[in-house]
């Protein structure tokens, strides 16, 4: 069973070893000291898991001995032995840091119990702070914030495809976080302490796009005065990261097939080739099969930078990460303007759940910085929220005019809210939306597809 270490401080000889006895019969090592200072002795020399210390005793006490304890290892267990009857014992012991008190006399079972929560809880938390460390460290990125399993799979893609040069698209919605991952994609790689390149394709007009790319030479055109390097040069060896890849132009899209399948191309007004090394991640909001369809974006470019695909999905898809998200703004805003806002309301927080947030993340982000910046509550309330918010998220009042409908036609529009509430609040996984709303999953689909849900969600 277990061999943990346990330390037994009493003065009381007789008191000590038959509790020493009953927990050594319990297969724990026990080590036993007389006093406080023998206590910190041992303590020293075996390193104990948990201690449990009598409160009275002469010269150091048991409080001043937790208090020694705690300052050598703030997070070592330690259970108060406290006199019959004395409160005002227990509430110091709690508040000096003790795990635990067990009033004399000492009932073994509740001993053994509360030695047993004590140990549980400590290797709980070890593991916690371990998953944590373990997953910082895997990502290397604690500004990625959420765990919704979809999340958890684009984790996982950005772990296996991160130290490759594989070719990245990453699609989403605009504000779903696309930047953020490039971004994660070029930290989390081999190419990290080389040059991380964006490139907004959208933000300027085709022959200027161009140049900013691939560079010029002296002459290329009236008002090139000297050769200029574009970014895929100054990319080298790290990543290049194309925001926006469906504005560019035919031509463009020519130019970038041959960059992705021999990493070569001529700057402007130049017939010498450039060779670069170049890891490429390109991001859309659009659907480019769609696009690929109209014949607006070249099928093979498609394919090329299809390799592997990263899909950001859209908040309203995800609602289990808003309170955590949330919270993740507002601790970051309140410590950018020195504010002490210690957390979000129920209310409130419900208001941030149902809404459908268009604008994903980005909208989610300037909400929080907004409310941070207005606010004079400690806590976040509904009223520090934009209006139009609020109004859209409160409840339309049951019908109340002079008709008397239906009762089934009265309850319409309740149950398709409340069915689209759920549907959100399970990131639209039907069998758990199903389930909790404890009907099965045909009348789920079937009442989707009346109230039109089904392309929605
Ligand atoms: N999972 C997330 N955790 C924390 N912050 C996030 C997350 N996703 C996005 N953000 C933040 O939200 C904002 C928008 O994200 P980002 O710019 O990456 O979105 P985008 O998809 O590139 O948007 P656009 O299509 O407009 O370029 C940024 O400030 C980003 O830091
Ligand atoms: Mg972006």
């Amino acid at each position: 069973m277990s061999n943990e270490k346990l330390l037994v401080v009493d003065d009381d000889a007789l008191i000590r070893r038959s509790l020493a006895e009953m927990l050594r019969g319990l297969d724990y090592r026990v080590f036993e000291a007389g006093t406080g200072a023998e206590a910190l002795r041992v303590f020293g020399q075996v390193a104990p898991d948990l201690v449990i210390t009598d409160f009275n005793m002469p010269e150091v006490d048991g409080l001043q001995l937790l208090k020694e304890l705690k300052a050598r290892k703030a997070d070592l267990p330690v259970i108060l032995v406290t006199g019959y009857g004395t409160v005002e014992q227990a509430v110091d012991a709690m508040k000096a840091g003790a795990y635990d008190y067990v009033s004399k006399p000492i009932l073994d079972d509740e001993m053994k119990l509360a030695i047993k929560r004590a140990l549980d809880e400590r290797s709980l938390r070890a593991e916690n702070t371990d998953l944590k460390k373990r997953l910082d460290m895997r990502y290397g990125f604690d500004a990625i914030v959420g765990r919704d399993y979809k999340m958890q799979r684009i984790y996982d893609t950005i772990d296996s495809v991160a130290g490759t040069k594989a070719t990245v698209l990453v699609t989403g919605e605009s504000g779903t976080g696309k930047t953020l991952i490039a971004r994660a994609l070029h930290h989390n790689s081999p190419r990290k302490a080389q040059p991380f390149v964006e490139v907004n394709c959208g933000a300027l007009p085709e022959t200027l796009l161009e140049s900013e790319l691939f560079g010029y030479k002296r002459g290329a055109f009236t008002g090139a005065n000297a050769d200029r390097l574009g970014k895929f040069a100054a990319a080298d060896k790290g990543t290049i990261f194309l925001d926006e890849i469906n504005n560019a132009s035919p031509m463009l899209q020519m130019k970038l097939l041959r960059i992705l399948q021999d990493r070569e191309f001529e700057p402007l007004g130049s017939n010498e080739t450039m060779q670069v090394d170049v890891r490429v991640v390109i991001a859309t909001n659009l659907d480019l099969p769609k696009e690929v369809e109209k014949g607006t974006f070249r099928r093979d470019l498609y394919y090329r930078i299809n390799v592997v695909a990263v899909h950001m999905p859209p908040i309203r898809e995800r609602v289990s990460d808003i309170p955590l998200l949330a919270e993740h703004f507002l601790a970051r805003f309140a410590k950018e303007n020195g504010k002490k806002i210690d957390g979000i309301d129920e209310a409130a927080l419900d208001v941030l759940v149902r809404y459908p947030w268009p604008g994903n993340v980005r909208e989610l982000e300037n909400c929080l910085e907004r409310a941070v910046v207005l606010t004079r509550n400690v806590r976040l309330t509904v009223e520090d929220l934009p209006p139009l918010m609020r109004e859209g998220a409160e409840e339309t009042p049951v019908q109340t005019s002079d008709d008397v409908v239906a009762l089934k036609v009265a309850l319409e529009d309740p149950e398709r809210r409340y069915i689209e509430l759920a549907l959100r609040r399970f990131g639209s996984n039907r069998q758990e939306t199903a389930k909790a709303l404890d009907i099965n999953r045909t009348t789920l689909f079937n009442k989707m597809r009346k109230y039109g849900l089904l392309e929605k969600y």
